[in-house]
Parts: structure tokens; sequence; C-alpha cells
């Protein structure tokens, strides 16, 4: 008998929501500080991990941007991917799509190409050293303007072929969709996919708009669909998938108890619903962590672990005979451990 974090330890999982600057340990924090010969608020690792403690999406992003002033060279985010990728090598993470977000870096005079090639380098490296796969998927920042996004598309042009989508992420109250039509409209004209969080802190109409405005194929977030049954009928429909963040709801109070979350709910709607980290640097948890306590703040059993890996195989951009070879591995696994 295995207990279910051993059951979820081995599931073989796929990440489809995930910030790269909100995996800045402040282990490596500090280390970068130094290394760039930077001066921190904070005189020690427990200092900062004390800040660490939220009641709302601003007040950690405020000190998710203060903390990303310490990434400067190329070498300090290919750190930052690298350190991520060995937790998914531990976690038994196969495939992953993340978010950066290149103005909270070009804003400081970082440039584009210092940050992307870092990323990518580290990429590379998990594909080949580590057997994981991925993708890249560029956020705007939604509290900045629209002319910031379009200077921002207009710098990812010459980076096409490591980008595969468009996002939008920050402060979600005051910048709604429409915000950024046109500049989701350019980059769908450029061929990137589009992606938007939606439904975090915001209501269930942002999520309504990031389909009708901005085309996207997936909702990062999302729960506050659960507030509206036409919506969720549309969801269901169109099998737009959720890439949804417990510990990240709880953090920051999107929720007040993990045993609220709507996941389940949605999940038994026929929502295609999947399980993702967020900023696990920030909240406490990485995939195995989210899954665990989801599971049991909510009594999700193997069957729903499974279905929600599932899902996630669905909601990813791998191709076609990738995704057949996913199913099989989930299969396999979830037939041996049940
Ligand atoms: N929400 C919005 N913006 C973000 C987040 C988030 O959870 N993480 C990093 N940027
Ligand atoms: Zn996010």
């Amino acid at each position: 008998m295995t207990t279910l974090a051993d059951f979820i330890q081995g599931l073989p999982k796929i990440e489809l929501h995930l910030h790269i600057e909100g995996t800045l340990e402040p282990e490596l924090l500090f280390k970068l500080a130094e290394r760039n010969n930077i001066q921190l608020k904070y005189d020690s690792v427990d200092e900062l991990k004390q800040a660490y403690k939220f009641s709302n999406l601003q007040e950690f992003l405020d000190l998710y941007y203060e903390g990303a002033n310490v990434l400067r060279e190329e070498q300090d985010f290919y750190d930052l991917t690298w350190a991520y990728l060995l937790k998914c090598k531990d976690e038994h993470v196969v495939r992953t799509e993340i978010f950066f977000d290149p103005q909270t870096h070009t804003d400081r005079g970082i440039l584009f190409a210092t940050v992307i090639n870092g990323i990518n380098r580290a990429l590379q490296d998990g594909r080949e050293k580590l057997a994981i796969s991925s993708e890249l998927i560029l956020c705007f920042l939604r509290h900045l303007d629209e002319q910031s996004a379009f200077n921002t598309l207009k710098e990812a042009l010459d980076y096409k072929d490591l980008i595969v989508g468009v996002g939008l992420d920050s402060s979600e109250k005051g910048n709604p969709p429409s915000k950024f039509e046109r500049v989701f409209a350019k980059a769908r004209e450029e061929g990137f996919l589009t992606v938007a969080h939606a439904g975090e802190e915001g209501p269930a109409a942002n999520v309504k708009d990031s389909i009708d405005l901005l085309k996207v194929f997936r909702i990062d977030h999302g729960i506050a669909a659960i507030n509206d049954e036409f919506l969720i009928a549309d969801l269901v429909q169109k099998q737009i998938p959720l890439t949804v963040c417990p510990l990240s709801n709880l953090a920051l109070k999107a929720v007040n108890n993990l045993k609220d979350h709507p996941l389940k709910k949605l999940m038994d709607h026929g929502v295609l619903v999947t399980i993702n980290s967020d900023d696990p640097a920030y909240f406490g948890g990485y995939m195995n962590e989210n899954f665990r306590a989801s599971a049991e703040a909510l009594n999700l059993s193997k069957a729903d672990l499974c279905q929600l890996v599932r899902n996630a195989v669905m909601a990813s951009l791998l191709p076609e005979q990738e995704k057949e070879r996913h199913y099989h591995a989930i299969e396999q696994y979830c037939c041996e451990n049940a």
C-alpha cells in the first residue's frame, strides 16, 4: 500500500502555470544579491521568509518584483531556471510550460536578450540532461500600459522560435482583459498562442472577456468561474482548461480555507481543471505539495488525481503523438498503483 503522498510523488505530472521569477527561493535570492553586490532590506533568509505573509495579490506582487531585482546577468536567469528544473526532476514533473515577465527586467535596464537567453539555455539543458520537456510563454504585466506591452511584443519577435505564446499577469483588479485586446490581436497575427490570468481576484466576467476578446486557449486560475453557471457551461462546451493553483489561492486569500476551494466542484461540472504551483518559492509548495494539500482538503481520490494529470496532458501544448505517450504512462502508473 502506497501512501497518497507516495502516489502523488510517482505520478508523471505536467505543470502549466509557473512563473519562473516565482521560483526564486530565499537562499538563491541571497546568493545572487551577494554575487551582484546588492544590498537587501533583510538581514537573513529567515527574516525574508518572515515577510512572506500576504493578505492579497498586490502584497505578494510587491515582494515578488522586489525579489526579482537580484536577477541581473544571464547566468542569474540560468541558475534560477536550472534550480526549478532540478525541483521538477525531484518531483517527477516531466513537462513544464513556464511564464516569464520580461517587463519586470527590461524596466530595470536588463536586456530582453539577457533574460531569455539565460532561461532558454537552462530549458535546453533540462531537455538534454534531465529529459524534461518545456515551452516558454511571455507574460505582459497588466498594471503597465498598452504601449509597454506593444514594445515588449516587438522585442519578442526576434525570439519567435523560443516563445510559444503570450499571457497576462500581475494586478487583475482595475486592469481588465479589454485593456490588452489590441496587443493580443497583434500577438496572434504574429503566430503566438494566447493565455491570460483571469478570475483569480477579479470577477467571472474577466474569464469570459479573456475568451471572447483575447481568444485564449487556456485560462490561468479562473476560479471565479464557479460563480457563473453559464460560463461553466461554456468552459465545458469549448473544453477551455483552467490552470488552477490551490496553494497560491490560499496564500493570497482568494480562498480562506483549502476546503472551500472550488477545484473539485469545477471538476465535477466537467471543466478541464489542472493543478499547478504558480510561485512556489513564495507560496510554500511545488507541484507535489499542491496535489497533496488539495487531495487532503478536498478528499480527492487516486482516480481524481489521475484525472487531473490527464487533464494537464490534454491542456498542454504537446504534439498529439507526445500526448498519447503521456496518457499511456499515466494509465500504466494509475493501474499499477490503484
Ligand atoms: N497572479 C498574477 N500575477 C502574478 C502571479 C499571480 O498569481 N504570479 C506572478 N505574477
Ligand atoms: Zn500566475
